[in-house]
């Protein structure tokens, strides 16, 4: 049997080409980094959830008109995408203060925002992934005006629906980062959500106690980050099989 052609490895994840044109296989690592990469660790699990979480939180976009790249998945660590044509910007709402934001601004983690706030930064792993305005963005020609405003009509609405799927099950969506991809529709180009989102992405606090049930738990160990994952899953009403 032929071994299949690995496509990318990230740290997180691997891509691989699918069985048809136009697909990827992507897969879930147990690795989890942390400060662009200068804390690492295996995390035995949490591949596996987040492949789970990340399709049933792709599905029900596909599922409200939100497109993205997931078409099912495949097993535990594998799912079925589209192959996307990267933007490589991430793109990142908040709505409430946490993180680098309360960093660079001195507004304490918790703070409820204003209103959603988006921000851009550079894909780039030399460079430790810095901020960026839409006047970088277009200057130097990393996405056009229209794929700026395709991302941040993705971005918003992708807030609006996330907000209310853990509001449902009484967690907090503080913040949280897309990636997305151009795909071609005959002559016309779209912008779709890649990547993945998952607690390593969103910052998850539980609405009563404020527990935090995302990456933040491995990036400042706060305890066992398995368990916090595992956690949203079985709220969002997802058991991994064992
Ligand atoms: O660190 P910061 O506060 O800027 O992160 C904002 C949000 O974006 C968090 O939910 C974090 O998990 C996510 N993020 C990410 N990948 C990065 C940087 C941030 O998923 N490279």
């Amino acid at each position: 049997m032929a071994r299949r052609r690995l496509v990318y490895e990230g740290k997180a994840k691997i891509l691989y080409e699918g069985p048809e044109p136009g697909t990827l296989v992507q897969y879930f690592k147990d690795d989890a980094t942390a400060g662009n990469g200068e804390k690492h660790a295996v995390i035995e699990g949490k591949g596996v959830l987040n492949n789970r979480i990340s399709e049933h939180i792709m599905s029900a976009l596909n599922g409200i008109g939100v497109q993205t790249h997931f078409i099912r998945r495949i097993n535990m660590r594998e799912q079925l995408i589209r192959a996307v044509e990267m933007i490589p910007i991430e793109i990142v709402v908040r709505n409430v203060a946490a993180g680098s934001l309360s960093k660079r601004l001195g507004i304490e983690e918790g703070e409820p925002l204003p209103r959603p706030i988006i921000e851009f930064y550079l894909k780039d792993d030399k460079l430790g992934d810095p901020m960026v305005t839409e006047e970088h963005i277009l200057a130097f020609n990393w996405a056009t005006q229209q794929d700026v405003d395709d991302m941040i009509s993705l971005a918003l609405r992708v807030n609006d629906f996330l907000s209310g799927l853990f509001m449902g099950v009484g967690i907090k969506l503080v913040d949280f980062k897309i990636e997305c991809g151009r795909i071609w529709e005959g002559d016309y180009q779209r912008v779709i959500v890649a990547d993945e989102i998952s607690p390593d992405s969103c910052r998850l606090w539980d609405a009563r106690s404020g527990q935090k049930l995302d990456k933040d738990v491995f990036r400042r160990d706060l305890g066992n980050v398995t368990d916090a994952y595992a956690e949203v899953a079985r709220r969002l009403g997802i058991m991994p099989e064992a």
